[in-house]
């Protein structure tokens, strides 16, 4: 014992003290450096490296100083900060990371945290625009790209990816996550991490992940922002967790307990959630680290009596950072020197922290990810920004298109583009992209002039205005539409209307947007509505006024251009919708794997009275969605065959094959996202009526068949059963394949013991 107490003294004093001798690597093993340097702190420093702050650019929260760029010297200098977030730039990095390794006591490291949600400053789609591409190796090099740039300016922790799966289109942050379905969050959740962190947290080109908000903030009470989740442990099982469960086994290191109560206990301090889930079901060692100012939230929560109580709560649950309450750093020392905390509690998330520093090589090299030349080269390069544009074309939905108005002629002399987002460059770098600059974007009347030939003419108008009520501008848009061959309407919501703190209880298209789309439908021409929007928006009108509506969401950088690239037929679109789209917000929640109920519905409203009351249906509006979860059409059509099967029983362990051969037999070649649907038809709890497990993104060829087909094993037919173990249950099962989820052919099968 004392010789090894012998051995790391000796290390901290030639290791930890120079800094020079830091970088050649003693041979001590990475926790024998970690224990040596836990045995050098005070309680301050150790409480310094439990403590994360925003930097003086970019708040993502309430704000709890005013700073200027010497703000954080002196306390990096004394050891009371970790890290940094949301400040970037090689240089201004670098001269930050200085002054820790140089000028503190231990010269421990920064980190410098920042929201790379979609895209650093060459910005791809919002993720939830990314998901409708249902493409994973796109989604994992989109989230590559965002690391290459983020971290050559200095960023080596990202707050993302948010994988909160939620089933209603008020809350705004749906715009930051893939949708409503467990099986696709998982597997685009697997894609962020392996892009954000490649092969090697030490890769200078790599950044640490962060999963978030961790649990259920998507299932917020009405939709609204960090209101209350009460939903059942099986739900959370089901439904919620298993896209976190994805990413911790892809690697990620990181996890950000939600802002939400669950169960009545802050995610910040639930054990159940930190404990018993993260820690001890799925092994996760890394660093958790806490949404901004959560620690001094459990006060208003009800949940801490005090700042004090509040730093006990959450750290002995597991939450190891404070982002911006600055409670660690101001109570820890005195609550230990107190002996109301057990200093175990500080030094395991010191350790975990210390970890994290490690992995990311900091403590080779400090200025790995602060690289001016890098920074310049990798910044919005020519590479990075056509990958932003082949993002962004195949991220869109196509959600009408009658008579094959789409893709448009060449024979159109004059094109008018009408609508308030038409000439829009900031929105299009959509929520969440603090980085973006609001210049960059090419916006879509731009992208529009620069693809049509130069035989058509482009005339704009923006129609009204986003949000207010004036119809001042209508009329002269009217001129202008009936002037032209054909109008491109432009319209939806503004980056702030999704994201964080931006629920909607009224979820069509803001301010008088819809009237200018009535009013512009009786110009007597051809009228495409071009929807910019970052979640499911209620517009029955238009579906059933509008011969052409394409889903573009927020695209980024290279908006106007991909929008061209589709509505001109250069790509032909081949998105599907990751989550449901409503009739109307009362609808809400919505969502294609619901349950049957004892009184099911899947009538058409027109049979006898007797037939249709005393069942689960609403008196005034349809049950079912405008757009079902996986519905997107291309310009060529696909037809299905029946499904088969390769036997009609199987055997636990045993897998099965369900095929089908998709024909393109429309006339362009495209790309389908086939998809595949179990419905567990009898369980000792209820199955919902299909769920994804499955599908595949092909490329087929005009006149083209392609035969897929899809491996059935125990994986897909496990379920948390009703005593609340995971497994299968014997019985039949419908194997359900389609272009949507609405859409399906099916055949079943007999699992058997
Ligand atoms: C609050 C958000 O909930 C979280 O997602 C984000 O990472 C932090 N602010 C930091 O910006």
């Amino acid at each position: 014992m004392t010789s090894l107490k012998n051995v790391l003294l000796a290390f901290c004093i030639t290791w930890v003290i120079t800094p020079a001798l830091a970088q050649q690597k003693p041979s001590a093993s990475v926790d024998q450096k970690i224990e040596a340097l836990i045995s050098q702190m005070t309680i301050e420093e150790k409480a310094g490296q439990l403590n994360i702050v925003v930097g003086e650019t970019i708040n993502t929260g309430p704000t709890m100083h005013t700073a200027e760029s010497k703000k954080f010297d002196e306390q990096i200098r004394a050891g009371k900060l970790t890290g940094l977030f949301n400040v970037y730039g090689a240089a201004y990095t670098k001269r930050l990371q200085k002054i820790a390794v140089e000028e503190s006591r231990l010269h421990i490291p920064l980190l410098f945290g920042a929201d790379i949600i979609h895209g650093f400053k060459t910005v791809t789609p919002i993720p939830l625009g990314e998901a409708a591409s249902w493409d994973l190796d796109l989604i994992r090099r989109s989230a590559q790209m965002a690391a290459r740039e983020a971290t050559s300016a200095g960023i080596n922790l990202n707050f993302a990816p948010m994988m909160d799966i939620s089933r209603d289109p008020r809350w705004g942050r749906i715009s930051e996550g893939a949708g409503e379905d467990t099986y696709l969050g998982s597997r685009i959740a697997e894609a962020r991490v392996k892009g954000f962190q490649g092969d090697k947290l030490s890769d200078p080109a790599t950044m640490a992940a962060c999963l978030k908000h961790f649990a259920a903030y998507g299932a917020a009470e009405a939709g609204r922002d960090y209101n209350t989740a009460d939903i059942s442990e099986r739900v959370l099982q089901e439904i919620y967790l298993p896209p976190f469960k994805a990413a911790i086994d892809a690697g990620a290191a990181t996890v950000m307990p939600s802002f939400n109560e669950l169960d009545g206990v802050p995610a910040t301090a639930n054990r159940h959630l930190l404990q018993d889930i993260l820690r001890k079901q799925w092994n996760f060692n890394g660093a958790v680290i806490s949404d901004y100012g959560a620690v001094g939230e459990m006060i208003n929560h009800g949940s801490s009596a005090d700042g004090s109580k509040a730093v006990i709560h959450s750290l002995e649950a597991g939450t190891d950072m404070d982002m911006m309450s600055y409670l660690y750093i101001s109570k820890i020392p005195e609550l230990v020197k107190a002996g109301s905390l057990d200093v175990k509690y500080v030094d395991a998330a010191v350790r975990r922290i210390l970890k994290l520093k490690f992995d990311l090589g900091l403590f080779d090299n400090a200025y790995l990810y602060s690289d001016e030349v890098r920074e310049k080269k990798e910044v919005r390069s020519k590479e990075n920004i056509a990958l932003a544009r082949e993002v962004a074309r195949k991220s869109m939905v196509l959600l009408k298109n009658d008579n094959g108005l789409l893709p448009l002629r060449s024979s159109y002399k004059k094109i008018a583009v009408i609508g308030p987002l038409a000439d829009n460059k900031e929105d299009m770098n959509g929520s969440w992209s603090f980085f973006g600059e609001a210049t960059h974007p090419v916006s879509v009347l731009q992208g529009i002039k620069a693809r049509v030939p130069a035989s058509t003419e482009v005339v704009y108008h923006p129609g009204c205005n986003l949000f207010d009520n004036s119809r001042d501008k209508m009329t002269e848009a009217m001129t202008t539409a009936q002037g032209a061959d054909l109008t491109l309407l432009v319209v939806g919501e503004s980056a702030v209307m999704n994201g964080e703190a931006a629920s909607r209880a009224d979820i069509g298209l803001p301010g008088v947007q819809e009237d200018l789309v009535k009013m512009i439908s009786k110009s007597g021409k051809p009228v495409v509505v071009v929807l910019l929007n970052g979640r499911p928006l209620t517009m029955e009108w238009l579906d059933q006024n509008v011969p052409a509506i394409l889903e573009t969401w927020t695209l980024g950088s290279e908006a106007g251009n991909a929008v061209a690239d589709v509505l001109f037929g250069d790509y032909n679109p081949s998105g599907k919708l990751p989550v449901t789209f409503p009739r109307h917000v009362g609808q809400i929640p919505i969502y294609y794997n619901h349950k049957n109920t004892g009184r099911p519905y899947s009538g058409t409203n027109n049979e006898p009275a007797s037939d249709r009351v005393y069942v689960s249906k609403y008196r005034d509006i349809k049950n079912t969605p405008l757009y079902p979860f996986g519905y997107g059409l291309s310009y060529t059509t696909f037809t299905y065959s029946e499904v088969t099967l390769n036997k009609a029983t199987m055997k636990n362990g045993e897998q099965i094959e369900a095929t089908v051969t998709v024909t393109n037999n429309g006339n362009y070649d495209g790309e389908e996202v086939v998809q595949l649907y179990l419905h567990d038809l009898v369980g000792s709890v209820t199955r919902p009526v299909k769920e994804l497990k499955g599908f595949q993104k092909v490329m087929i060829r005009k006149g083209e068949a392609k035969k897929i087909t899809f491996t059935i094993t125990d994986k897909e037919l496990t379920f948390l059963r009703g005593d609340m173990t995971w497994g299968t249950e014997p019985g039949m099962f419908e194997v359900l394949v389609g272009t949507n989820s609405d859409a399906v052919k099916k055949k079943s099968f007999e699992l058997v013991k």
